[in-house]
C-alpha cells in the first residue's frame, strides 16, 4: 500500500525571521504546483509566525520542532501546543534524538508530549532510531522496539490518526553517514510490524514512517523506492531552499 509522501525539513537552531523569509521567498517557486505529497518546514521557534504569514495559501506546512507537555503554566522557556495550535502550526516534532540526548528527554515525557500535542490537533512527528554503540550491540530493535511502546503507550488508533514516525539512526544524523536503504527498510519494516501488533493492520498500513539521517538529493530516490519508507525528515539539506526542493521534488521528472 502507498502512502501520500511527507517530506520535512527540520532547521534546529538555525535561521533568523528576515533568513526564514528570504528562504520562503526563493523556496514557494520551486515547490509550487507540487500535489502529490506533503511537505513541511520547521523553523526555530522565534519565526514561526512570521512562516506561517508568508506560507499562507501555500502547499507547504508548518511545523515546530518541539513542544512542552502542558498546555499552560509555570515552566520559564517552555511553548507548549495550545501556543503552537494558535499561531497556525500543523506539524510538532516530537522526541527528537538531540532532545532526547541533550536535553534528557525520557520516553515518558515524549509520551506526555504527544498527548498534548493531539489535544490541540496537532499533527505529532515521533522521532525514534538507536544510537551507534546500540546498533553495534545488536539492540537497534529492542530500542525501537523500546521508544515506540512506551511512547505510544495508552493511545487509541483513533487518537493517533495523525501521527508521524520519523526513524532516524542517531549515528547517521548530521554525519553524511546514510543509512544505506537497505538498513531503513529493515527498521522501517520492524517498526510497522510492531505497529501492527500494538494497533491492527489498518492503522500499521496507513501510518507514514519517514526515515532520517544524511538525507540528501543524491539518496532521496534510493530510500523512497523501499516500500515501508514514506517521507524524509531532512535537517543539514534542508536549509537551503534549491537542495531542499530538489529533496522534495525526488522523482518528478519536470
Ligand atoms: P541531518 O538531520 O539531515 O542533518 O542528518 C536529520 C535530523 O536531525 O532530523
Amino acid at each position: 500500500m502507498k502512502r501520500r509522501p511527507l517530506i520535512a525539513g527540520n532547521w534546529k537552531m538555525h535561521k533568523t525571521v528576515p533568513e526564514t523569509l528570504a528562504y520562503i521567498e526563493a523556496f514557494k517557486p520551486l515547490v509550487a504546483g507540487v500535489e502529490d505529497r506533503d511537505i513541511m518546514l520547521a523553523p526555530p521557534f522565534t519565526a514561526l509566525d512570521a512562516a506561517q504569514r508568508a506560507l499562507e495559501g501555500t502547499n507547504i506546512s508548518l511545523g515546530a520542532q518541539n513542544c512542552h507537555w502542558e498546555s499552560e503554566g509555570a515552566f520559564t522557556g517552555e511553548i507548549s501546543p495550545k501556543m503552537l495550535a494558535d499561531i497556525g502550526v500543523t506539524y510538532v516534532i516530537i522526541g527528537h534524538s538531540e532532545r532526547r540526548h541533550i536535553f534528557g528527554e525520557t520516553n515518558e515525557m515524549i509520551r506526555r508530549k504527544i498527548e498534548a500535542a493531539l489535544k490541540f490537533s496537532l499533527s505529532p512527528i515521533l522521532c525514534i532510531g538507536e544510537t551507534l554503540a546500540e546498533r553495534e550491540a545488536g539492540r537497534t530493535f529492542e530500542v525501537l522496539e523500546q521508544q515506540l511502546k512506551e511512547g505510544l503507550e495508552g493511545f487509541s488508533t483513533a487518537d493517533l490518526k495523525e501521527l508521524v514516525i520519523a526513524y532516524e539512526p542517531v549515528w547517521a544524523i548530521g554525519t553524511g553517514k546514510t543509512a544505506t536503504p537497505e538498513q531503513a527498510e529493515e527498521a522501517h519494516a520492524f517498526c510497522r510490524k510492531l505497529l501492527k501488533d500494538m494497533f491492527g493492520e489498518e492503522f500499521a498500513n496507513k501510518i507514514r514512517i519517514l526515515y532520517g539521517g544524511s538525507v540528501k538529493p543524491e539518496n532521496i530516490v534510493g530510500l523512497m523506492a523501499r516500500p515501508d519508507i514514506d517521507g524524509a525528515l531532512v535537517g543539514g539539506a534542508s536549509l537551503k531552499p534549491d537542495v531542499f526542493a530538489r529533496i522534495v521534488c525526488f522523482g518528478r521528472t519536470e
